[in-house]
């Protein structure tokens, strides 16, 4: 696996990430604990998980499925799962091969989804009781990145809030702080807070991604993209991989992987030279398509 360096950890990282978005939901504890065993075994070393990931099951499904093996986490604060009934949870795990059967009822269950997901109030107390939960969960004394989860514009503002999350980077709990919602939210906290400088956000299908990449590196800070496969254009999917890691050289590139060929085509993709002029390349026709509207 291709690695590559994350100041403040002191491994090297997967330069793909396996994202856990699902781990949980659509995925069932056993299925997700079997991709997890792949994704170790290919070399992934980064996985990005939420509280409110898998219907709120994820951290506890990834911190058992890891066995105390020594990995990059990156988990959030901001978003929860609404508290889930029991019979609902019984309904959601008899429902799961019938909706893996019907694609078509996977979009439906996606939205029902995103409405169980609350937004967490912001206080220095709510965020350390977050992070201490995550940790339990995920059975680790530290993360090595706790990002703000889809922030509210306002929070990034919020003296107190900005520094309870210095106060966990000083104590040692987490390596580094980031967000994960959108570059210009990033761009936003980072002037506010330099020590705020890891960017998690999706891949842009506007031709902007390099130029967004370039000011994150000017900021000296880390760079983690998703969405790869949501771009339209391109559309041809082992294109859209090669695009994402050229555009990101230097940094993460993450992707929900639990189906094996999904795996595998994920890992090659990681494993090659990042392209750079390929993803320059793209950028500019997608640009100009823009502007010809
Ligand atoms: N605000 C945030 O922080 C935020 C927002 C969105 C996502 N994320 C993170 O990013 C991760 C990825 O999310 P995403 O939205 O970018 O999903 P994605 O990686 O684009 O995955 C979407 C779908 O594509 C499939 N897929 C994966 N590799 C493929 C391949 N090579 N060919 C064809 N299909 C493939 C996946 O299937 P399988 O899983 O079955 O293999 C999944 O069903 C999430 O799990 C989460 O960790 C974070």
């Amino acid at each position: 696996m291709r690695t590559i360096h994350l100041a403040g950890w002191p491994h090297s990282v997967s330069a793909l990430g396996f994202g856990c978005a699902s781990l949980g939901s659509r995925i069932s504890r056993k299925a997700g604990t079997a991709a997890i065993e792949r994704a170790l075994a290919a070399g992934i070393n980064w996985f990005d998980v939420a509280p409110s990931y898998g219907d709120g099951e994820a951290e506890a499904i990834l911190g058992d499925a890891l066995a105390g093996v020594s990995v990059a986490i990156v988990t959030k604060v901001g978003l929860r799962a609404a508290p889930a009934k029991r019979i609902a949870r019984v309904a959601r795990s008899l429902a799961r091969p019938i909706v893996s059967a019907f694609p078509t009822l996977r979009a439906l269950t996606k939205s029902m989804r995103a409405q169980a997901i609350e937004r967490l109030p912001l206080d220095p107390e709510s965020i350390r009781t977050s992070i201490g939960r995550s940790l339990e969960r995920l059975k680790v004394d530290r993360v090595a990145v706790l990002a703000l989860h889809e922030p509210a514009f306002e929070d990034l503002r919020r003296d107190d809030v900005l520094r309870a999350l210095e106060d966990l980077k000083r104590q040692g709990l987490v390596a580094r702080i980031g967000i994960a919602g959108s570059f210009d939210d990033f761009c936003a906290a980072n002037d506010a807070r330099p020590f705020i400088d890891v960017a998690q956000f999706a891949i842009s299908a506007s031709g902007r991604c390099g130029a967004q990449i370039g000011s994150i590196a000017t900021r000296k800070a880390f760079a983690v993209l998703h969405g790869v496969f949501g771009v339209k254009s391109p559309n041809d999917l082992d294109r859209s991989l090669r695009y994402a890691f050229g555009a990101n050289p230097s940094g993460v590139v993450l992707t929900s992987s639990f189906t094996p060929d999904h795996l595998a085509m994920n890992v090659a993709a990681a494993n090659e030279t990042p392209d750079e002029a390929l993803a320059a390349k793209i950028e500019s026709r997608s640009r100009s398509e823009s502007a010809r509207g």
